[in-house]
């Protein structure tokens, strides 16, 4: 039987966790990818939080996709309470083949979503292909910096629910969609990334992402419903497998930028 991914934990729990950087990493998108009053989409926007940042922040025009139904409908409800309803569209769709037209976004952006799919490079191809020529495509995702067993790493991907690479493998990934001008940069240390991963409150260790509340009265029994007891002892050893690996630096989180031609 399959078991649960510390992705799917954090699907299922309903909470708006953000991804690593929080609004901080996003408002560098904004700009570094200079968004402002700019066509955007948003791949794998999850709750909508990022894409109603941007739309509040920065005037963006953005168009979140998902997978996920309920994704999509947490993220209409997002915009209508930041009151965003008018700079905002959110839909299902996969970002595996995104259903717009080649040259359709002044700018493309997938937050910590690429890893995750079952085909990342597809996803870079297809992101590239609806950015406008000279349009940015962005990216951040967790980052290979040390050497480890390559079993170790399939396993660990396989954990996560998301499968991190060494840098030069994005880069060479991002070129190989037909991005140029790659511009990269390092978000790892902790204190920068991984404690801002909650909207409501900054972490002093990652082990504290979830409440006690959040993790006994949501997620586990959602798991234990779903995967049985088996689930949520997989779920334990993956994140005592996975947190040292980010405290030690054998993980890192990079944010990633490559231009159209
Ligand atoms: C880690 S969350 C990231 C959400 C958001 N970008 C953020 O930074 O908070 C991953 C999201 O990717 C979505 N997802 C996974 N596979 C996808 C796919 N093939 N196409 C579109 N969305 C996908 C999931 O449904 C989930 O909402």
């Amino acid at each position: 039987m399959k078991m649960p991914t510390i992705e799917d934990a954090l699907e299922i729990s309903g909470i708006e966790v953000l991804h690593p950087g929080g609004y901080e990493l996003s408002r560098r998108i904004g700009e570094i990818a200079d968004i402002k009053g700019k066509k955007v989409l948003d791949v794998a926007c999850g709750r909508g939080a990022f894409a109603c940042y941007y739309a509040r922040n920065f005037s963006t025009e953005i168009i979140g996709i998902d997978i996920n139904p309920e994704m999509v409908k947490a993220s209409v409800d997002r915009a209508k309470k930041d009151g965003v309803e008018n700079l905002t569209e959110f839909r299902v769709a996969d970002a595996l083949s995104l259903p717009f037209p080649d040259n359709s976004f002044d700018a493309v952006i997938d937050e910590c979503a690429v890893g995750l799919t079952s085909d990342p490079q597809k996803c870079l191809d297809e992101m590239v292909r609806v950015a406008k020529p000279g349009g940015d495509i962005v990216i951040h995702e967790s980052i290979w910096l040390k050497h480890f067993p390559e079993d170790a790493k399939k396993e660990i991907s396989v954990r996560m629910g998301t499968v991190p690479y060494a840098l030069d493998e994005w880069v060479t990934m991002m070129e190989k969609a037909g991005a140029s001008d790659i511009w990269t940069e390092d978000w790892s240390s902790i204190d920068r990334s991984l404690v801002k991963i909650r909207e409501d409150r900054v972490l002093t260790r990652l082990e504290d992402m979830y409440s006690f509340k959040e993790k006994y009265f949501i997620i586990f029994p959602k798991i234990l419903f779903k995967y049985g007891i088996k689930g949520i002892v997989y779920l334990n050893e993956s994140n005592k497998m996975l947190m040292p690996l980010y405290y030690n630096g054998t993980l890192g989180y990079y944010l990633i930028k490559g231009k159209k031609m």
